[in-house]
């Protein structure tokens, strides 16, 4: 298999700040991997260096075999804030990142729509963001990251500010979307059970300085339903597992919850 993302001895200072420590792992195209780990150990940026949007100082980062570079076709990136334009409807805004990058109006509007349908906004494609709720607002941002057909997406906690119902449904959505059709996905969260019903590994960092502690894989069979996992033994034996490595790398043994 060809590889999506490679990062080799990736290590950041920031000033006298040491905040991400020789860092190395690599995706195969299509795999679907998460991060998670204490708030300030990198995540963040390490997406950012994938973006081209902080140089890499030390180690060597690729994705699909090139150096990161800003405003790559390659990468599409989703944060936890929608970003969506308050004067643009939906339909619009599922568009934009199509039309930043010079696709034809009739192609943007079909692509569009067909996106805004399969996240459940069919409907709501003349509506603009204050009058969509936050969930709804979140699965245009979806639909937007999808229509760019990037074969890289980096997901920067993407359904973090959701409640947990929608949360779930969004996750489920995210997989269909995936499955149909496969992307190399970097996926950070704080919610391990998101890491590991999602993913095919989860990688725990320590906090900073940014180190790796783990790389789990996650041989749970696909498709797979975000919701049903949750009583699942096995699943619930790899997250147990997740959780045991991030403690560790908190370097604490603190209870769990
Ligand atoms: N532009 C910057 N200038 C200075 N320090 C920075 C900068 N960006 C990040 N840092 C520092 O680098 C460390 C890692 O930050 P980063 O945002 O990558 O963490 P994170 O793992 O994404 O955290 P969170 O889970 O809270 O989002 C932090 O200590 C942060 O203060
Ligand atoms: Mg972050």
């Amino acid at each position: 298999m060809s590889t999506g993302i490679s990062i080799s001895r990736l290590t950041v200072r920031f000033g006298p700040v040491l905040a991400v420590d020789n860092v190395s792992f690599d995706l195969a195209d299509g795999e679907f991997v998460s991060i998670v780990g204490p708030s300030g150990c990198g995540k963040t940026t390490i997406l950012n260096m994938l973006t081209g949007l902080v140089p890499v100082q030390e180690g060597e980062v690729t994705l699909l075999n090139k150096p990161p570079s800003m405003g790559n076709p390659d990468v599409a990136y989703m944060l936890a804030r929608d970003c969506l334009l308050p004067w643009r409807d939906a339909m619009d805004n599922a568009g934009y990142g199509m039309e930043i990058r010079g696709v034809g109006e009739a192609e943007r509007r079909s692509r569009a729509a067909d996106l805004l349908a399969r996240v459940g906004l069919a409907g709501f494609e003349n509506k603009y963001p204050k009058h969509l709720s936050h969930g709804m607002r979140q699965r245009c941002a979806l639909a937007r990251t999808f229509c760019l057909d990037s074969p890289v997406m980096l997901m920067d906690e993407p359904f973090g500010a959701l409640d947990a119902q929608t949360k779930m449904q969004l996750e489920d959505l995210l997989l269909e979307l995936w499955t149909a059709r496969k992307r190399t996905v970097l996926f950070i969260t704080h919610d391990l059970a998101e890491a590991v019903a999602m993913s095919d590994r989860v990688i725990v960092m320590s906090a900073r300085p940014g180190r790796i502690v783990a790389d789990i894989r996650v041989p749970l069979e696909r498709p797979r339903h975000v919701r049903a996992l949750q009583k699942d033994h096995h699943f619930l034996e790899i997250y147990a597992d997740v959780w045991a490595r991030l403690e560790e790398g908190l370097g604490n043994s603190a209870g769990a919850a």
